[in-house]
């Protein structure tokens, strides 16, 4: 429609992750430390808030949003705040990123509020490995929340796996053949260093082609050259005629060059790129400014331009983002 955001090297931004709340159920070993402290709720926009940065994008064009967290489904009135921004006129998809352990309950009502579709991270199917991964997760909890979501009519489903070696490379296999065995679409994720989370993350490094060349040994991969609108590369397996499988590869196959997005932390800052510390605080803005929404628009158009043309994250984690995954929008 009315693309007004528009970045300084020319990119069209139609995609906004919203962060609804840094908090989370699950401690997983790549997004946080083990003692994670949360921010103060004071500082956490409210849900009006929200709405009215999610009003302010899809007037100036944005027709993705994409609610995050931490964990969006531990925010207390979740469901309402996905009813009002889908009805948003302009905009194309409420879309959400979830860890499935709150979707047994909320998976129709999130359906019925007009979300579209759902990323669910899956890990492991192995009970033992992930506890190990999310360190307090329950397997058969996650397992019932996605059987939740397959029958709650959303669009599609796709299973997001980052892959660890000695942590779950070995269950690439094992993860394809569930998400095609139940029509689910599943995407492979190089590990990015954001945090210190108290490992080395290049140990564990496992290349997209490596987990690709896993899947062929089992399945033929055809290339595509289709998009979600986000990162993933996709290919699709002969003899499964809707399931994808995606590859977001921010160390082997940089994407930056056809980035379309942006972040709102859950404080209100505004993340021009996840391997960037720089930020907007929008927040005060909001408060400075409850009733005009011009200063907010022109800040906005300022950040634009200072959008980085890509992130600089190495295997190593040796340029490394002090934020935590949890409070940067997923
Ligand atoms: P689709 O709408 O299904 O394409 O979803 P998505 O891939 O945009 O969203 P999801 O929340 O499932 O994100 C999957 C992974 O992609 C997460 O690890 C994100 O952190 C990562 N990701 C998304 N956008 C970016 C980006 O701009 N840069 C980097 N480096 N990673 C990103
Ligand atoms: N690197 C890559 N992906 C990550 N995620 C969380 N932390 C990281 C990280 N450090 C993934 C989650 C979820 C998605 C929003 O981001 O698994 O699926
Ligand atoms: Fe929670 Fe998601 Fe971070 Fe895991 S990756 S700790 S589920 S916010």
């Amino acid at each position: 429609g009315n693309q007004r955001l528009i970045d300084g090297q020319g990119r069209r931004i139609e995609y906004v992750r919203m962060s609804v709340t840094d908090r989370c159920d699950l401690r997983c070993v790549y997004c946080m430390a083990e003692d994670m402290t949360f921010l103060p709720r004071a500082q956490v926009l409210s849900l009006e808030e929200i709405e009215r940065l999610a009003h302010l994008f899809v007037q100036q064009g944005v027709s993705k949003i994409r609610l995050t967290g931490g964990e969006p489904l531990v925010r207390r009135g979740i469901v309402d705040l996905c009813g009002r921004i889908s009805g948003l006129a302009g905009l194309r998809e409420l879309v959400m990123t979830t860890n499935g352990s709150q979707l047994a309950k909320l998976a129709k009502p999130l359906a019925d509020a007009g979300v579209s579709r759902l990323n669910i991270s899956l890990d492991s199917l192995d009970p033992e490995k992930f506890k190990a991964i999310t360190r307090t997760g329950d397997l058969s909890q996650i397992l019932e929340g996605i059987e939740a979501a397959r029958s709650a009519g959303f669009k599609r489903i796709k299973l997001n796996t980052v892959v660890m070696k000695g942590r779950n490379a070995d269950e690439v296999p094992a993860l394809v053949d569930f998400a095609l065995a139940r029509d689910l679409d599943i995407t492979f994720i190089e590990e990015m260093p954001l945090g210190d989370v108290g490992r080395s993350r290049g140990e564990a490094f496992c290349s997209s082609d490596e987990v690709r060349e896993l899947i062929s040994q089992q399945y033929h991969l055809l290339d595509s050259t289709e998009t979600s609108g986000g990162p993933a590369r996709y290919v699709r397996v002969e003899g499964y005629p809707s399931a994808r499988i995606g590859f977001i590869s921010p160390h082997s196959h940089n994407f930056c060059s056809t980035c379309n997005r942006v972040r709102m932390t859950a404080e209100g800052r505004l993340l021009l790129c996840l391997g960037q510390e720089n930020s907007i605080d929008m927040r005060a803005l909001l408060r400075r400014h409850p009733t005009t929404d011009a200063p907010l628009l022109e800040a906005l158009g300022k950040a634009l331009q200072q959008k980085p043309a890509h992130h600089d994250f190495n295997v190593n984690g040796d340029v490394q983002i002090v934020r935590f995954m949890n409070a940067s929008g997923g």
